[in-house]
């Protein structure tokens, strides 16, 4: 029982790590590639937090492909709708295509979002 408790322990650290890695991970990529002026992991800026994007998203079909094409393509209104559903305001009805990042980055910091704890 003492080492069964003793192994639950550990997991719970090593999982808590990871998720916080993976916040911290997405901050310093959005920071690298300009986004964080728009948005953060757990607040609201100009765009939704990240977090919320992974809620959203997380579990749907082409999920990673949606936001992928969002990014370099630009989004507008989406959010406006999705806001409401989690009780926040974005307060910017679109987001510009992003033109600092190309594919592979952009599929780097997307994969990180969705794997944002969001319990
Ligand atoms: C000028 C502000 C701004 C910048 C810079 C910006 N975003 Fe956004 N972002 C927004 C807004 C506003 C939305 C909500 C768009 C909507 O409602 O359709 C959004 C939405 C998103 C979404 C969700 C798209 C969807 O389909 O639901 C993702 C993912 C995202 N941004 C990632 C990024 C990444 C990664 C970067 C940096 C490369 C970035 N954003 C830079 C403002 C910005």
């Amino acid at each position: 029982m003492k080492k069964f408790l003793l192994a639950a322990v550990a997991v719970g650290v090593v999982i808590t790590g990871v998720s916080a890695d993976t916040a911290k991970g997405v901050e310093k990529l959005a920071k690298q590639y300009g986004c964080s002026g728009c948005h953060a992991v757990d607040k609201v800026k100009a765009g939704p937090p990240y977090r919320l994007i992974a809620k959203e998203y997380k579990g749907k079909p082409n999920a990673k492909e949606t936001l992928v094409k969002s990014v370099l393509g630009g989004s507008m209104m989406k959010w406006q709708k999705i806001g409401k559903k989690y009780k926040i305001k974005v307060k910017m009805a679109y987001m510009p295509a992003q033109h600092g990042v190309n594919k592979e980055q952009t599929e780097k910091i997307i994969d990180l979002i969705l794997k944002l704890d969001t319990k």
